[in-house]
């Protein structure tokens, strides 16, 4: 049992983790990630690549192929740690800039397009195909790696969610700034996850894990303990086909 345990006898698992704007699927993955010696994978940073590369070049939405076409110009570059964390284009690193307003105001909108997600679609998988990997987004569960060995989907009110990002950015929280980036998680939310192409939902056999009021340890703590858990009972078991995790109890795990 001990033995089974011995994260260096375990299969190195794919988890994908989804979750609304804001939710933390970034911070808490690549921290989560890094404690159980996977890599992560931050998928939103293609679409901010691409969304920034099209408002470079005024390509506009209703141009799909064109975005399209953008896909093969950006590249996710790993951190020491493992981290897909870093932005290139052309060699170039753009981390900063995709991170910027325009971007985020833009980007739900490119995401819809059904030709950029489906370009997007297999470097994803390629990414994720080796195993030991955290793979954050909107769909991973539910389109890009539905056989993924653990979902997660990380969950918290909006207000909450603006709360952080207002304190990230050092704003005043009473102020017209927070109050926009309320308004603009909201549109996001509403964009994302009404669009008709991979909206943003939950898989069926996702865990729920609720973020509101927990420390940021406390989310990260959550997220290990489910791959150690999933990591050990499949150790546990040989017989247990290796690709899937069984189906969680409906309520899921909880926060
Ligand atoms: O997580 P983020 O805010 O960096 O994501 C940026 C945008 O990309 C967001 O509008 C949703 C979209 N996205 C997506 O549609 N699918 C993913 N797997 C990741 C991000």
């Amino acid at each position: 049992m001990e033995a089974s345990r011995d994260p260096d006898r375990a299969r190195k698992l794919v988890v994908a983790l989804d979750g609304p704007g804001s939710s933390g699927k970034s911070s808490v993955g690549a921290a989560a990630a890094l404690r159980v010696g996977y890599r992560f994978c931050d998928t939103g940073l293609l679409y901010r690549a691409v969304t920034w590369l099209a408002l470079a070049r005024n390509i506009s939405t209703s141009h799909p192929h064109a975005v399209r076409g953008l896909v093969d110009e950006v590249d996710l570059l790993p951190d020491q740690a493992g981290r897909l964390s870093r932005v290139l284009v052309h060699g170039q690193d753009h981390t900063d800039e995709v991170r910027g307003p325009e971007v985020d105001v833009a980007v739900s909108v490119f995401a819809a397009i059904p030709e950029l997600r489906l370009a997007l679609l297999e470097r994803q998988r390629v990414l994720a195909a080796a195993g030991g990997m955290v793979m954050a987004g909107r769909d991973i569960g539910t389109v890009v790696l539905p056989d993924a060995d653990l979902k997660i989907f990380l969950v918290a009110s909006v207000e909450e969610r603006a709360r952080r990002r207002t304190e990230e950015r050092g704003l005043d929280p009473q102020g017209p700034e927070a109050a926009a980036i309320l308004d603009a998680l909201r549109r996001r939310d509403e964009l994302d996850s009404t669009r008709p192409v991979a909206p943003l939902r939950a898989a069926a056999d996702a865990r729920i894990i609720s973020t509101d009021g927990n420390r940021f340890e406390d989310t990260v703590d959550a997220v290990v303990n489910a791959i150690r858990d999933v990591e050990a009972r499949l150790a546990a078991d040989p017989d247990r086909d290796p690709d899937r995790e069984p189906k969680p109890e409906p309520s899921g795990a909880g926060g």
